[in-house]
């Protein structure tokens, strides 16, 4: 079996964190959800999940990763002292689970690629039909097909190079760029006149928006926009040495994350106002409205170049942490090749990929409970999947784990200054707190629309 990689540096984790966490869930699902629930109380029950139940359960990761240096599914097998105990099998489920969003994530890869192309050749005219434009490059047969494959091809370029050499060298160039480049955007956003609407939207709640839905919708963006419940946070912490600070890395990350998000908004929704767009367009606003917009103001074309490009590096470095969890179980598991397990894998989500993308045109009629298969793994992955993985993992955690041992990762064997009514305080949450508002989340969210 190849040897173990790890990250080289400090920064070097952090990038490779946030490239996961900061991806197509902060720049296209985030402002879609926010125009479809209410804007701005969807925000704030956004900004409480991702700081009372998303930071604790991505420090909850991070320990059992580095604690095992093992794939998600090698962690379990490792950590479960009871050999025959399912609690050993469990991680079989986020491998499938990174593979079910993976396959859905490549698609609007695609379309993002696809409307870079436009952007470039210059297709965003004042008078063309976004609402076809959108359809011919999602709805249509062949064209979104050879977009997705080429995302997923450049996703598996990264990863075959492996951990060092690939994804930490590609973040650490990416990162800093996308930050600026969002930045630029977001300034630009808000200086167009009739922009205070959007402003307001995003910071002005209106309580009677609240409903279970709204809650489980911000739940589960929670989870997928912080890449956790599926082992890609165990995944990458596997590869982390023994003297990082795990609590700060944790927290540096979610507060990359929820920045972007933030930043995305006020790229997003001041402009949609200001042209007097509707904000719940759904998952097409990105690529409906904003071209719409950019068509008709100075520089716009420079300004689709940029977006569409942050859009297409941000979903890369997260489509290849979720590739990558796929591949380091096939590879300590079944002892293959990186390049044989990249191979494998990919081929698999570009065969669910396909189904996905034709699920947007010719196979529209194939609805479960009428949504498209599409919106299925779309809704079920981050609403249900996820919340349920990270249910499992905070109960093995908190139940299955030995307090000394999660204190002693939490505090690199002492080595590193944690105060104890931190460690008690996030032991507290893992074992207590979480379990329990997911489950009630869980329950509240599905039952049937009153
Ligand atoms: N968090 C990424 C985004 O916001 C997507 C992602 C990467 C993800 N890895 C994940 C989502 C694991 C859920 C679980 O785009």
């Amino acid at each position: 079996m190849e040897k173990r990689d790890s990250f080289g540096s400090k920064f070097g984790v952090l990038v490779a964190m946030a490239g996961s966490a900061v991806g197509l869930g902060n720049l296209w699902r985030f402002p879609y959800l926010v125009g479809e629930n209410g804007g701005a109380i969807f925000i704030i029950i956004y900004l409480v999940f991702v700081f009372l139940i998303g930071l604790p359960l991505m420090i909850n990761e991070f320990v059992i990763g580095r604690r095992s240096q093992a794939n998600v599914f090698g962690a379990f097998k490792t950590l479960c002292k009871d050999k025959s105990s399912l609690w050993g099998k469990v991680g079989i489920i986020s491998v499938l689970c990174s593979l079910t969003i993976l396959s859905f994530y490549c698609v609007v890869g695609g379309w993002t690629i696809d409307y870079l192309f436009r952007s470039i050749s210059l297709q965003f005219t004042a008078d063309t039909n976004y609402e076809q434009m959108f359809a011919e490059s999602s709805a249509h047969v062949f064209r979104p097909l050879i977009s997705t494959c080429i995302f997923l091809f450049f996703t598996a370029l990264v990863v075959v190079l492996g951990v060092k050499k690939g994804i930490e060298k590609y973040s650490k160039i990416m990162m800093p760029l996308l930050i600026l480049m969002i930045i630029a955007i977001s300034i630009r956003s808000m200086l167009l006149s009739g922009a205070k609407e959007g402003i307001d939207f995003l910071f002005k709640p209106d309580f009677s928006k609240l409903t279970g839905q709204t809650v489980m919708a911000a739940l589960g963006q929670a989870f997928f926009s912080l890449s956790i419940g599926c082992g890609t946070i165990i995944t990458y912490a596997s590869y982390v040495k023994k003297e990082e600070h795990i609590i700060n890395d944790s927290f540096y990350t979610v507060v990359a994350d929820f920045s972007f998000a933030l930043l995305a908004g006020l790229a997003i929704m001041p402009a949609v106002f200001a042209f007097n767009t509707s904000p719940s367009e759904g998952p097409g606003l990105v690529y409906i409205t904003l071209p719409h917009i950019f068509a008709q103001i100075p520089a716009g074309g420079m300004l689709a170049i940029i977006f569409f490009f942050i859009l297409l590096f941000a979903a890369l470095t997260s489509s290849i942490s979720l590739l990558e969890v796929v591949v380091a179980f096939l590879i300590e598991e079944f002892h293959l090749k990186r390049t044989s397990a990249v191979i494998l894998s990919v081929a698999v989500s570009a065969g669910l990929g396909v189904l996905c993308s034709l699920s947007m045109g010719l196979l529209k009629e194939w609805t479960i409970a009428g949504f498209t298969i599409f919106d299925c793994l779309d809704k079920l992955s981050a609403n249900i999947l996820l919340p349920l993985g990270g249910l499992l993992f905070v109960l093995f955690a908190g139940w299955k784990i030995p307090k000394a041992d999660y204190y002693d990762e939490l505090s690199n064997s002492g080595t590193v200054h944690v105060k104890p009514w931190l460690m008690k305080s996030i032991r507290f949450i893992i074992k207590y707190v979480a379990p329990v508002v997911i489950l009630v989340i869980l329950i509240v969210g599905l039952l049937p629309k009153q």
